[in-house]
């Protein structure tokens, strides 16, 4: 089993990568289980597939675990949902020892760490990502939330799991399209990290078949946990892991987060965001060229026809606004992210032509 330390002071912990790893986890979480209530949070096509046989496993090892389901998608993430999973554990007894598992992609994760965040004032949670994204991104690094109206994930909190348990096994009944929007996120990781390590994805992704997920995943954690562990709370240098969001984040709200996947709308803002780089003179055509290429052996969905103007709106209420100036993440070379605040709406708009 690959271990990844998130070394964060007393809110350290690991990152478990091995395929199969689900069938014993109740051996890995033993030393955790003190008779306290153990509650699975997730939904009900996982818990179907994989989460009524944790729950079992458990039982059998002497664990006092139940399942509470939340609905698919991202209206899962509502405070609807969350003060009717609070209710639900009030009224199972849960107290301040109760334990919860996050058993699902980035939705059933963010909602269980905010409710772990707050529920009696915090209690443990640990992350099992089903999904691509959820395995490389979202699980690590405490970042919990739940969504307003007025846009994605605007109450929140920094709440870090006890550990994060990833079975790559998992991905073989996720729909192909996503572990494709996962590889986005990946390719990222290259981009702004690990200039080597970009090189052997674009040389994996010309058989995508034989795509090394549990390699590409162990490779991601080390990045994303080393970012997370020098800036926790995204004060500066986790910024960068936001690389090709600036414009991803402006497609999918523009398109009402129904009509793109995520980590296909960042692999289009990596587009962009690299010919700014280049544009601006921090990468060469050479480069900016090899990382087009890479991202472009994806197949990713195509963009339906969209409107530069409704993109560019959603940009300028970008929440990494800071002091009136855009935070934009932009590569100076291959594998070395820089965030300059000097970019121009003008030069973000003329990116748009890149994919628009
Ligand atoms: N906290 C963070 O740092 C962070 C980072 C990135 C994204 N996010 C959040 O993550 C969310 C998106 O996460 P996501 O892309 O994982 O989407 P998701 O959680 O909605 O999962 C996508 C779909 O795949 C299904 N699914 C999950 N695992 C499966 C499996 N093994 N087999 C078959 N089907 C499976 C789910 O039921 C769902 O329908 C967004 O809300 C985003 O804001 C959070
Ligand atoms: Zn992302």
């Amino acid at each position: 089993m690959k271990i990844i330390p998130v070394k964060l002071g007393p809110r350290s912990y690991d990152i478990h990568i091995e395929p199969g790893l689900l069938k014993t986890l109740p051996k890995h979480l033993a030393s955790f289980n003190k008779g306290q209530q153990w509650i699975i949070l997730s939904q009900p096509d996982i818990i179907q597939l994989i989460g009524n046989d944790l729950q079992n496993s458990l039982l059998k090892s002497g664990f006092y675990c139940s399942i509470i389901p939340i609905p698919n998608g991202e209206r899962a993430k509502s405070f609807d949902q969350y003060q009717k999973i609070i209710e639900a554990m009030v009224q199972a007894g849960c107290d301040r020892s109760t334990t919860l598992l996050a058993l699902g992609g980035g939705v059933t994760g963010d909602l269980t760490g905010f409710i772990a965040a707050t529920y009696m004032r915090g209690v443990d949670y640990f992350q099992i990502p089903t999904t691509l994204l959820a395995m490389v991104d979202s699980s690590i690094g405490g970042k919990t939330a739940i969504n307003l109206k007025m846009g994605k994930n605007l109450v929140g909190s920094f709440y870090q799991p006890k550990g994060v348990w990833i079975d790559p096994d998992l991905l073989t009944s996720l729909p192909r399209e996503e572990r494709i929007s996962g590889i986005g996120e990946i390719i990222k990781y290259g981009a702004i990290r690990d200039a080597p390590f970009l090189e052997t994805l674009s040389t994996w992704l010309d058989h995508l078949e034989t795509f090394p997920f549990t390699k590409a995943i162990e490779h991601s954690c080390t990045i994303k946990s080393e970012i997370v562990a020098k800036d926790e709370q995204e004060d500066h240098l986790r910024m960068i892991l936001n690389f090709g969001h600036t414009i991803g984040h402006a497609l999918e709200a523009h398109l009402q987060y129904g009509g793109l996947r995520h980590g296909d709308a960042v692999s289009y803002g990596m587009l962009c965001a690299g010919w700014i780089s280049e544009q601006t003179g921090l990468l060469n055509s050479e480069e900016r060229q090899f990382l087009e290429d890479t991202i472009s052996k994806l197949p990713s969905p195509s963009l339906p026809d969209i409107d530069p103007n409704g993109v560019l709106q959603h940009i300028s209420s970008d929440k990494k606004y800071r002091d009136g100036h855009l935070n934009y993440v932009l590569l100076s070379g291959l594998g070395n992210a820089v965030i300059s605040n000097q970019i121009s709406m003008a030069l973000i708009a003329e990116s748009l032509k890149v994919i628009l």
